[in-house]
């Protein structure tokens, strides 16, 4: 396995691959869902190539940057294990140098949802990965479904500027009790950690009400949300959506595919997850 710390390596490497490369961008502190997607890049392409990058434009000023959980060893021996080839892992100042001044901004479908709570992020999160793209130059990049939004931003930007590559969609990896594997995880305390199954209960209320033919939107959002509240860690509900899986625009009946999605604070972590309600 090879560690190459700057865009100049990585790109001199590529020009030296022949055949198809899988590419998995990462922010690193690697767990299960990470290792799911390395193992279906594995499974589909002649190279794997994994992106560590804990990249700053995407964080709020009063978000986790500094504290973002890091452990570089930890994850280059996981990747290791996984028989990945090239782990790129640039610096911030080579990928944003002074005067750096250009930015991908995927209207509409950024605004909604984590964007409209987090603003500026989808920014930071399309800029970045269109870089990377360009850096790595993927046959087929890998992301988790647990990030749906991502998802939808990034293949809007795909398709919008006509970019060379697949983005396939991985299933979420969760834990034995359903709860969504995260790097954010670990700032659960044990008690918060229990609590934390609130959001995998309340998105299979939706799935089971949907499978017992209810497509009144409105009605699951309420049942989802005072099942939510009736948690006493739960310090805030930020969303409880049913939107349209493409467009993100709130539906308020289910007459296509859905993409339920929830952020909650569960003392101050605040987590994420989704499932889609196939029309
Ligand atoms: O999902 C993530 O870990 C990040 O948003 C990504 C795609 C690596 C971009 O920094």
């Amino acid at each position: 396995m090879r560690v190459l710390h700057s865009i100049a390596e990585m790109k001199e490497e590529r020009r030296k691959l022949r055949g198809t490369v899988g590419f998995v961008p990462t922010m690193g502190y690697l767990h299960e869902g990470h290792l799911e997607l390395v193992r279906v890049a594995r499974a589909e392409n002649q190279h794997v190539v994994v992106s560590i990058f804990v990249n700053p434009t995407q964080f709020g000023p009063k978000e986790d940057y500094a504290s973002y959980p890091r452990d570089t060893e930890r994850d280059l021996a996981m990747l290791k294990k996984e028989k990945v080839g090239i782990v790129f892992m640039p610096g911030a100042e080579d990928m944003y140098p002074a005067r750096y001044s250009t930015w991908v901004d995927v209207e509409k479908v950024s605004e909604r949802l984590e964007g409209a709570v987090r603003p500026g992020h989808f920014r930071g999160v399309a800029t970045v990965v269109a870089k990377l793209f360009n850096i790595v130059e993927p046959t087929k990049a890998y992301f988790g479904q647990k990030d749906a939004q991502q998802l939808v931003v990034v293949k809007k930007m795909v398709t919008d500027l006509n970019m060379n590559l697949e983005v396939i969609t991985v299933p979420t990896v969760r834990e034995p009790d359903g709860l969504a594997m995260s790097s954010r995880n670990v700032y659960l305390s044990p008690q918060e950690r229990k609590s934390a199954l609130v959001l995998y209960k309340a998105l299979t209320l939706a799935q089971t009400l949907w499978d017992k033919g209810q497509t009144n939107a409105d009605l699951i959002r309420r049942e989802m949300t005072a099942l939510i509240e009736s948690e006493p860690r739960v310090a805030g509900i930020d969303y409880v959506s049913i939107a349209d899986a493409e467009t993100l625009e709130e539906l308020p009946r289910i007459d296509r595919s859905a993409l339920v999605s929830l952020a909650v604070k569960i003392g101050k972590p605040r987590l994420i997850d989704n499932i889609i309600l196939a029309s």
